[in-house]
């Protein structure tokens, strides 16, 4: 019988994935489900750990839920635990956000200078979790959520003995809008990339390929509605994508459309309402639903975050490898090669065999030289943001910046991190 702990538990997505423990329970039975958070997060904790309580109870398995704020008591003994955490709360992506787009730069949670800097909160967090896991659970699973995934996941597993398999949900939400496009889904999505930078690249269907085929159908469904909620669907230069040959996923458009997004955000930020600052509000309104004691099952509302689906691959992934099913997912993982400009050791998105010895990526035709360059620079960056956020060395930190297309170069580059720091000191303890 399995004992799985969830970092992070009191985080207003858990029902999610307590729905996705249940829904597979005949197939991962899962004996002691941990849920733990800090200190801060203890009432948020509770309320929600309570309704996990009577979802398990309505679903009438035997599935015991704990809530804790004892980490290791927690990790004792675990077979996998999942990290959704994030450090400072949403008032730390409210600042994330906000703190470039006064400068008139990019205001986002993963790319950016907001994902550089939730990198060098959160690192140092996960590699505390991974050295205590390597004491009281040293064969565990950490199956990593917590952003930025990639540049989390490639931490873990450069930095800690502790088996490492990062997921997001982008994947598993573009196959579901070809699937809706196909009317079908027998069809197998080949995916290459890095987290938030990861195409489709091969579509197999009916014994052939047929991405390029449908490409520009993608694309205008993708126009009209957003593969993820907290991403605009701002319209693709369709001929322009159709020209790369690749599907892409939808955080691109902070790349190829840097400053059309750039401009809505800023005017959402002359408003207060920056995707943190909306999100804070869905969540307010989630814990007072949670809070119901009649409320026994994940409310509809909470598909308003991007990250609806999530525990759909969360589940699906701890699923195959305890199964040892070796089917294929979206998952991130060691390059070895699959990415030619990247190290074997860089983390990398795309599709892998899954079994009980990890996940294997398969093999791709090339990348265009193009693409290669832009996850070659992108890489850099993640491996520089890493470097800095363990060492909390000032120049270190500046080099990566200077790597990231999203963020403005010169003087303003320390004025704007600086401010960061500031910003951030109850959260950077290395800095
Ligand atoms: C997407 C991403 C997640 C991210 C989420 C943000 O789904 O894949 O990595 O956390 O969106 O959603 P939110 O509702 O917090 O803006
Ligand atoms: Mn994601
Ligand atoms: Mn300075």
């Amino acid at each position: 019988s399995l004992k799985v702990v969830t970092i992070g538990g009191g985080s207003s997505y858990t029902p999610e994935i307590v729905e996705g423990f249940i829904k597979r329970h005949k197939s991962i039975p899962i004996k002691e489900l941990w849920l733990v958070d800090i200190e801060e997060g203890y009432e948020k904790l509770m309320i929600v750990g309570n309704l996990a309580k009577r979802m398990v109870k309505k679903a009438g398995i035997n599935m015991d839920i704990h809530l804790t704020i004892n980490r290791k008591e927690a990790l004792k003994d675990a077979d996998f635990v999942t990290t959704q955490l994030r450090v400072g709360l949403l008032d730390a992506r409210i600042k994330d956000e906000r703190i470039p787009l006064s400068h008139g730069m990019l205001g986002q949670e993963t790319n950016g200078f907001g994902g550089f800097m939730k990198a060098l909160r959160t690192i140092p967090v996960i590699l505390d979790i991974a050295k205590e896991m390597e004491q009281l659970c040293p064969n565990a699973w950490l199956i990593n959520f917590s952003n930025p995934s990639g540049m989390v996941t490639e931490a873990v597993q450069r930095f800690s003995r502790i088996k490492c398999i990062g997921l997001c949900n982008v994947p598993i939400n573009m196959t579901k809008s070809v699937a809706e496009l196909l009317g079908h889904e027998q069809f197998l999505l080949h995916f290459i990339g890095m987290n938030h930078y990861v195409w489709a690249k091969h579509l197999y269907y009916d014994g052939k390929d047929i991405l390029q085929e449908m490409l520009p159908k993608i694309l205008e469904q993708e126009s009209e509605r957003a593969v993820v909620k907290n991403i605009r669907p701002i319209s693709w230069n369709k001929d322009f994508i159709i020209s790369t040959g690749m599907m892409p996923c939808p955080y691109h458009r902070y790349y190829y459309m840097h400053d059309d997004i750039l401009q809505e955000e800023l005017e959402d930020f002359s408003r207060g309402k920056t995707r943190a600052e909306t999100v804070k509000s869905v969540e307010a309104k989630l814990f007072e639903l949670y809070k119901d004691m009649n409320l026994d099952k994940k409310p509809k509302e909470l598909e308003e975050r991007g990250g609806a689906y999530y525990s759909d691959t969360a589940c699906d992934l701890i699923k195959a490898i305890y199964t040892d099913s070796r089917e294929i997912m979206v998952v991130n993982v060691r390059n070895n090669n699959t990415i030619a400009s990247l190290p074997d050791d860089a983390v990398i998105e795309t599709s892998a065999v899954i079994t009980r010895a990890g996940a294997i990526p398969l093999s791709i035709s090339s990348l265009p030289d193009v693409a290669q360059s832009e996850l070659l620079q992108l890489k850099t960056f993640e491996r520089l943001t890493i470097e800095a956020a363990i060492t909390g060395d000032y120049n270190t930190a500046l080099r990566a910046l200077t790597h990231n297309p999203l963020v403005k170069h010169g003087k303003i580059t320390q004025i704007v991190f600086d401010e960061l720091l500031e910003a951030h000191k109850d959260y950077l303890d290395k800095w």
